[in-house]
């Protein structure tokens, strides 16, 4: 009853921001996201009968209440749908720096979604096993698949239309994310709060709901014609958009701080200077920049030139879920 998978981690190029059913994490909107190869969760998932509770490890450090009571709710889930009533051991380890705004929860939730499942012996297919993901953090359900990967907002009251759809393989065409990190310490406003204060409080998130639909097709086309400005252009307005919902909010906060500003800067000189860049943010001050293999090196070169950045981390587009052998 063990079984171990690993899931990378993804970054949106247009964002899932907004619920429109908190309980079932049904997005408001459909998202699209690259799947990363250089950060990941990985976990092995062990029932037994002799547990009385569940048990959760991350890194190699037992949880608090707090964190195994998020993972126990999951394991309810999994646990309704197998029928099966076996408490777990969760031991995972996480190459993303956590709460950071790189999206460790979609790399964790898939990666639990994975090897629960599977140590259970349930026979599911990829779009169940996303809509499992789901629940645990929405935009863990992108994560199943690698590369270039769609989630389908649904239009399903319970959420069985609502999943990641891959459009393209990570080996059909390769980009550089380069991960700027300039604030390790975990973030304010956690997504779960921020999209739910912005949905009832932001008079600007109706603006972002009638554009994200023409964002993602302008998105889409240009992933399928390896149409690198096109692509660049409308996830960086993409970005800012979410993130100007956020000023409207009310109490209004903001994921940026002045060394987020000062890495969005240095990127649009980059681009005055005729280097191909763009950026986006997620839930935190962090910045992804985007940018064509060929471009790599230089671009890490002048934005290490910055004092506020602290480490870069080089990612490409990378695989969907692996189960690995257990290791005891
Ligand atoms: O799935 P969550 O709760 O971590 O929310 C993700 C929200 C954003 O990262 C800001 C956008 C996205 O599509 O990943």
């Amino acid at each position: 009853m063990k079984a171990t998978a690993r899931a990378h981690t993804n970054i949106a190029l247009i964002k899932y921001w907004g619920k429109r059913d908190e309980k079932l994490f049904l997005p408001m909107n459909n998202s699209l996201s690259i799947t990363l190869d250089a950060f990941y969760t990985t976990t092995s998932v062990e029932f037994c009968t002799c547990l009385k509770k569940d048990i959760f490890l991350l890194n190699g450090n037992i949880m608090g209440e707090a964190e195994t009571n998020k993972m126990t709710r999951f394991l309810d889930l999994i646990r309704k749908m197998s029928g099966s009533t076996l408490y777990g051991v969760v031991d995972s380890i996480n190459t993303v720096p956590t709460a950071a705004g790189f999206a460790s929860s979609a790399s964790g939730f898939a990666a639990l979604a994975a090897a629960s499942t599977k140590a259970l012996k349930m026979e599911i297919n990829d779009d169940i096993l996303s809509q499992i993901a789901r629940q645990g953090s929405g935009s863990a359900c992108r994560s199943i698949h690698g590369g270039y990967v769609e989630w389908e907002k649904g239009e399903q009251l319970d959420g069985s239309d609502s999943f990641g759809k891959q459009i393209l393989t990570e080996n059909e065409w390769d980009l550089s994310i380069l991960s700027v990190l300039v604030e390790p310490n975990e973030k304010k406003v956690l997504s779960r709060e921020g999209m739910k204060r912005t949905v009832d409080t932001s008079p600007f998130y109706t603006g972002w709901l009638e554009t994200v639909d023409d964002d993602l097709t302008v998105a889409k086309q240009a992933i399928y014609d390896r149409d690198f400005e096109t692509l660049g252009n409308v996830l960086e307005r993409n970005a800012l958009k979410m993130h100007a919902t956020t000023l409207g909010a009310n109490p209004p906060f903001m994921y940026w701080t002045s060394a987020t500003v000062a890495v969005m800067q240095k990127v649009q000189e980059l681009r005055d200077n005729g280097i191909s860049a763009y950026y986006t943010i997620d839930a935190g001050p962090n910045v992804k920049v985007l940018c064509q293999p060929e471009d790599e090196n230089s671009v890490r070169e002048k934005l290490m030139t910055l004092s506020v950045v602290q480490e870069i981390y080089h990612c490409h587009p990378g695989p969907g879920i692996t189960y690995l052998p257990n290791t005891n």
